[in-house]
Order: structure tokens, then C-alpha cells, then sequence
């Protein structure tokens, strides 16, 4: 049953006439058509209704498969529910891998799509990077006072390095855009807003983080109408299949990940051909800092994510990125790169 789904998936492309069932493994369907407000579901002709989430084939039902892809095996996930990549559809839908037998749903208004979602006995402690921010007072602070500390650093403010990603972003325009570590979702509003993609997934590894994103745009009907996501899920293991995104923004995060160059490689992974990574981190230090302060800074952060720009260029190359591009100011980096 679960094959018969699987290969008549096409990017969460809705098909009319005139487009045809490919495998995902041949067919890339061009971002322009893809998350419509209405065309984040298949039609197939073999029928299938959820019960409970228990799949069973019965003729004239609806086959969904999604954007979303199981965190296990990247296959895609089957949707229960009102298509459509917006809060309120994802939120009274039911979402299944039919492989791997698991479901998923909405909690606290994000999908969580964590390899952890719905275990009971086993939790999980990440490193410090990741385990601060998952904290409800660092979260409510964060875009209340903690964010604006990053200006002493060099970072530039966030109108400004909305715009300078905007314009790395360019060849992406009309695509979907994942906002990774998302936090409280400052980047997500803007990228929504701008009407410049088809849709916007704001994703966090942290719970409180995202409780905060959608507490911001509640109330905000120039976001909660279009097609904007909350999914919690880890860098590392991103729900998404290979080839699908084409934008991935990473605000003020690499030295948050536990590992810069898994969450890099998935990122590559997760990119279609021509997609366009953007980044910003805290250098460990800079092509500026004063020769004397570099070996305290190199003793203190020895032991955490906070690279230096060429650390940075050589993990984006070495997964395969091209067209690698930095804006450095202070210990403030913006860089970019592209899957070929
Ligand atoms: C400093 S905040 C950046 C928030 C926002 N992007 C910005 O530019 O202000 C870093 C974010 O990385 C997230 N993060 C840390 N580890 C993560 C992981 N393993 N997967 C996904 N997000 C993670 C944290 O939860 C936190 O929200």
C-alpha cells in the first residue's frame, strides 16, 4: 500500500491535465507551481481513506501526500486532513509515514516533526546550544532584549539583514523557504510578508521558540491567511525530501547546532538544483580581531560550533555548495551558498 503512495508522489504538486505521474526520483517539478494554496495535495486515482490514521485503500477516496517528510526515512508523509500549507490546515490534520508507521500532528500550534514526537518514556538532552533556547524565559526574551545585544557583535539589525538576504535570495524568488532555527520566527514574519515565496516554513528545534512565533502572528492576518508553517524538528534530521526547498535561511544559528557540518550537509540535502543557502553566525573570530585576543577567544570557544569564515566556506564546500559569498563585520557573518 505504502509503495503505491510513494511513487506517484511529486513534490506535493495537485495534478490537472497535462502534467503527468513521474517517480520523485525523476520528476522536479518547477518552484513556481509548487505550494499554492491549493496545491499542496495529489489526487491519485487509486483511493485511500485515514480512519484514525489507519490507512486503508477503498475506491473514490483521496490520496495526500506532503511537503512533509518523515524525520526517519525521508519518504513522504501522508496527510489526514484539509490540504494546504498554512497553521489552521496543518493544524486539524493528521500526518502518517507509511513506511515507518508513524504519525505525527500539530501540538501548541507547530507540527512536530521531531524523531522524538510522541515517545513517552525517552527524552532527549541536547547540547547547550540547543537546550538554552528550548528554555520559556530565554525564548520570551529573546526578541524582547536578548536579540538586540547581537548589534554589539557587528550584526547589522534585523531590517538590514532581511535585505541582505533578500538579495542573495534573488534566484530563489516564487520557491519555498525554509526558515531553519527559526527561533521566535523575527526572519519568518519578514519572509512571509515580503510575498516574494509561495511558502514559508518557520522551523525550530525548540518548543518554547516556536510557542513564541506563533504567538506573533496570531493575530496578524497578513500571515496567518497565506502559506506559512510552524514545524519543530531538528537541523540535522530536516523533514523534507532531497531536492525539495529552494531557499534555506539560517539567522544567527550555526553556533547554536551541535554539528555545523551534519546540519550543513542536510541543508545541501534538502536543497533542489539551483536552491540558494543563507547564513548567519558569530565568528569564533575575525579576519579583524586583534592578534592578542585571539587565543583567549580560541580558548574559550574551543570546544563549542563558533568557527572562523574559512571553517565555514570549507563545510559548505566540502558538502558540495558553490557560489560561496561572506559578508563579515566584526564577528558578524552573512554567507551564502548554492547547490549546483
Ligand atoms: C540565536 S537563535 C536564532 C533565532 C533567529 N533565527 C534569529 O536570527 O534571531 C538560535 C536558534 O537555533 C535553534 N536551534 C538550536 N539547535 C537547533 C537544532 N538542533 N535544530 C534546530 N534548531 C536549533 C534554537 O532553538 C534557537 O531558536
Amino acid at each position: 500500500m505504502a509503495t503505491a503512495f510513494t511513487s506517484s508522489y511529486v513534490c506535493g504538486i495537485r495534478f490537472t491535465s497535462g502534467c503527468r505521474l513521474f517517480s520523485r526520483d525523476t520528476y522536479r517539478c518547477p518552484s513556481r507551481l509548487r505550494f499554492r494554496p491549493s496545491s499542496v495535495i495529489v489526487r491519485a486515482s487509486s483511493a485511500v481513506v485515514v480512519e484514525k490514521l489507519e490507512l486503508d485503500i477503498q475506491q473514490n477516496a483521496t490520496v495526500d501526500t506532503d511537503i512533509f517528510s518523515c524525520p526517519i526515512c525521508y519518504e513522504p508523509l501522508i496527510r489526514k486532513g484539509p490540504s494546504g500549507l498554512n497553521l489552521r490546515a496543518i493544524y486539524r490534520s493528521g500526518f502518517k509515514c507509511n513506511t515507518c508507521n508513524k504519525t505525527y500532528s500539530s501540538k501548541d500550534n507547530y507540527l512536530d516533526l521531531t524523531l522524538t514526537a510522541g515517545l513517552k518514556e525517552y527524552k532527549e538532552v541536547k547540547p547547550p546550544g540547543t537546550e538554552l533556547f528550548r528554555s520559556p524565559l530565554i525564548s520570551f526574551l529573546y526578541e524582547r532584549g536578548w536579540r538586540q545585544n547581537f548589534d554589539r557583535s557587528g550584526f547589522p539589525g534585523p531590517d538590514e539583514e532581511f535585505e541582505m538576504a533578500q538579495r542573495y535570495f534573488k534566484p530563489t524568488e516564487g520557491g519555498l523557504l525554509v526558515d531553519v532555527s527559526c527561533g521566535s520566527g523575527l526572519f519568518s514574519r519578514r519572509f512571509a510578508k515580503s510575498e516574494t515565496y509561495s511558502g514559508v516554513i518557520a522551523l525550530d528545534f525548540s518548543e518554547n521558540m516556536l510557542r513564541q512565533c506563533y504567538d506573533f502572528i496570531k493575530s496578524d492576518i497578513s500571515i496567518i491567511n497565506t502559506n506559512f508553517a510552524i514545524v519543530r524538528a531538528d537541523v540535522s534530521r530536516l523533514p523534507f525530501a532531497s531536492g525539495s526547498v529552494d531557499a534555506v535561511h539560517a539567522g544567527a544559528a550555526l553556533h547554536c547546532w551541535p554539528s555545523p557540518s551534519n546540519a550543513i550537509a542536510e541543508i545541501t540535502r534538502v536543497l533542489r538544483s539551483g536552491g540558494v543557502f543563507v547564513g548567519t553566525t558569530f565568528l569564533r573570530y575575525s579576519p579583524t580581531t586583534p592578534w592578542i585576543i585571539r587565543p583567549p577567544r580560541e580558548a574559550f570557544f574551543r570546544n563549542n560550533s563558533y568557527l572562523v569564515a574559512e571553517e565555514i566556506e570549507d563545510v559548505c564546500t566540502s558538502c558540495g555548495l558553490t557560489n560561496y559569498k561572506s559578508d563579515i563585520r566584526q564577528s558578524f557573518i552573512m554567507f551564502t551558498a548554492q547547490k549546483p
